[in-house]
């Protein structure tokens, strides 16, 4: 399988509405029902998520914000003096703040579809790192997107935390490495989240927590319909589900019908039995080895993994063949 790299310009926000009208109208004619977890992030999603990395059961953030505070630094140490740093999905740039105090990147690239969230997080940056050369770029990083002029010779360094990855199919994964790969060139570095397969009780913890703070998440996709395209659906009428597939190593999440009901969206009628579910997220698991392999199919070697002491996320450093 691979991804549609959309080959208009990205940087165009004023399609994005009738691109999520596009999405969900295909989602819900799809069997089973899907909706795309990208469109998890309008301004209320986005405090929801925040809020769900604060969750004593959410572990990713706080485990992965941990490894990196430890080392995060010595991790590009033998990257060359006056490197370029480019971020993927960028947001508030917290966890950047980690590899910037390593001291030997003088220009960051952060990339994110939200200018609002790059302009913050540029204000913050300039405060705290006065000598760094920043370059936004509104775009969505899937996309076909080119890098600002580098300075000559400069090392580049991609960052992809989070566990973003995980979002995408192994084989989607693989084409967005390549693509990466390619964007970034030979030779470039990529300091990558990733989180790792563990016990079924702590992964379902994580993403159906007590507060039911993952619920308003998922549910605010429905919130979102009736908000931006006027969509007729009952949102009480729909339940939150996390199950993690076992056999594909990869958390799930649905939202089920706890009815038979239609949603009204763009003119068409999407009917849902009783019990049948709409599939909104995936959130992929590895072991260091087999994201090795699947990287290594995409044209970068592992040279270091740091994990926490539990094992329970990891932060890998690549380099481009
Ligand atoms: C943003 C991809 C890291 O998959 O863990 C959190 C999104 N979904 N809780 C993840 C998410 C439900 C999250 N990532």
């Amino acid at each position: 399988m691979s991804i549609a790299f959309r080959k208009t310009d990205a940087t165009r926000s004023d399609h994005r509405l009738s691109e999520f009208a596009e999405a969900v109208i295909a989602g819900l004619s799809s069997n089973p029902k899907t909706l795309p977890c990208r469109f998890f992030y309008d301004a209320r999603g986005s405090d929801l998520f925040e809020e769900i990395t604060r969750l004593p059961e959410y572990y990713p953030t706080r485990v992965e914000t941990g490894i990196l505070e430890r080392g995060g630094a010595a991790l590009i140490d033998d990257v060359a003096e006056g490197a370029t740093l480019v971020e993927f999905g960028s947001g508030s740039s917290i966890k950047t703040e980690m590899l910037l105090r390593n001291g030997r990147i003088s220009s960051y690239v952060p990339i994110d579809v939200s200018q609002s969230a790059l302009a913050e997080a540029e204000a913050r940056l300039r405060l705290l790192f006065p000598g760094l050369d920043i370059q936004p770029l509104v775009a969505d990083f899937t996309a076909d997107i080119r890098l600002p002029p580098l300075e000559r010779g400069s090392q580049v360094v991609g960052f992809f935390p989070g566990s973003t990855i995980g979002n995408f199919t192994p084989g989607e994964a693989r084409d967005l490495l390549r693509h990466m790969a390619r964007l970034l060139g030979p030779g470039s570095r990529l300091v990558i989240g990733v989180d790792l397969q563990k016990k079924r009780e702590t992964l379902v913890a994580a993403y159906d927590d007590s507060a039911g703070v993952t619920a308003a998440f998922n549910l605010n996709l429905l919130h979102r319909m009736r908000r931006e395209l006027g969509a007729r659906v009952n949102v009480e009428n729909f339940g939150h589900r996390a199950v993690y597939n076992e056999t594909e190593h990869r958390i799930e999440m649905h939202l089920v019908s706890r009815e038979t009901q239609a949603i009204e969206v763009a003119g068409e009628s999407f009917s849902l039995a009783q019990g049948e579910t709409i599939h909104t997220e995936n959130s992929c698991k590895y072991t260091p080895e087999g994201f090795a392999d699947l990287a290594a199919g995409a044209g970068w070697r592992v040279r270091r993994v740091l994990t926490d002491d539990e094992r329970l996320f990891s932060v890998m450093l690549l380099e481009a063949d």
